[in-house]
């Protein structure tokens, strides 16, 4: 990480402060810097890696297109970037997009027990079956398959994010082909699209997509990386 301004909403651009202070709730404003700031170090450090001079946190401005993505000024060229927010903590990835490198999404999510009954909205009948082959726990327990059925959710969320879909796609275009034990603290799975999201994969040049996930304590960290893809136009 690279250090930070001690009053952390100064890193931000007008625009991004007017949007900061229309939040309501603290925790949510307070979320919103963190994945701001993650961002901005991202970018930083993907400059320096490329020999470049590192930008101010005031010389780039992160707004959203109409999809709710995350789009960068500020750079030329941009660059591909996904944040993640949530828990008090923050993530973020940032990579040059098409041949050099691709469209990147990250995903951050709380193990916590998960209701039965909201699988079928993310995952085909093959993929609960791997849920199912997991001890359940007792109820309101955390228990192996609900560790499983996070990991899966913040899989599909980061492939989910890498493309920046236009609002109305859902998670179960996304499938997985999970390396090995969903259970384990880190792991990684291959990534296919579906529908809508694969001819949106094919749209934007995706190559073979791939995931990966590490666990800290009860939070997870999702990631998928989508080679070779550029970024959609800002208006979807
Ligand atoms: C948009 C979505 C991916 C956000 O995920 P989340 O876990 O709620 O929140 P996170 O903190 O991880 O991510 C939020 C960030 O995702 C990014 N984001 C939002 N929409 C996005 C999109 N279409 N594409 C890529 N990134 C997007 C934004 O950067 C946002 O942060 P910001 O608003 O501060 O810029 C999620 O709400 C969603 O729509 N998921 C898929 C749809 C679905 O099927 N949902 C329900 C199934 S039961």
């Amino acid at each position: 990480m690279t250090s930070l301004p001690a009053d952390a909403s100064a890193l931000l651009t007008p625009s991004e402060r007017e949007r900061h202070a229309a939040y309501p709730a603290q925790k949510r404003r307070d979320d919103w810097l963190l994945g701001r700031a993650a961002a901005k170090q991202a970018l930083r450090e993907l400059c320096l890696l490329l020999g470049r001079p590192e930008p101010d946190y005031l010389e780039l401005t992160i707004e959203s297109a109409a999809s709710g993505a995350p789009r960068v000024r500020g750079l030329d060229p941009e660059p591909a970037l996904s944040l993640t927010h949530g828990h008090g903590r923050a993530a973020a990835w940032a990579r040059p997009t098409g041949r050099e490198g691709g469209l990147v999404g990250v995903d951050l999510e709380r193990i916590k027990p998960r209701p039965e009954g909201t699988l079928r909205f993310y995952l085909h009948p093959h993929e609960r079956a791997w849920l199912e082959a997991l001890d359940p726990g007792q109820p309101k327990e955390v228990a192996p398959r609900d560790v499983a059925a996070i990991v899966c959710w913040a899989l599909k969320e980061a492939a989910f994010k890498a493309l920046q879909p236009p609002r109305g796609t859902g998670l179960l275009d996304v499938e997985l082909e999970p390396a090995g034990d969903l259970t384990a603290p880190s792991g990684a799975a291959r990534v296919r699209y579906r529908g809508a999201a694969a001819a949106r994969a094919t749209l934007l040049g995706v190559g073979e997509v791939r995931g990966g996930w590490s666990t800290e304590g009860d939070l997870v960290t999702a990631w998928a990386d989508a080679p070779g893809g550029v970024l959609p136009p800002l208006e979807e």
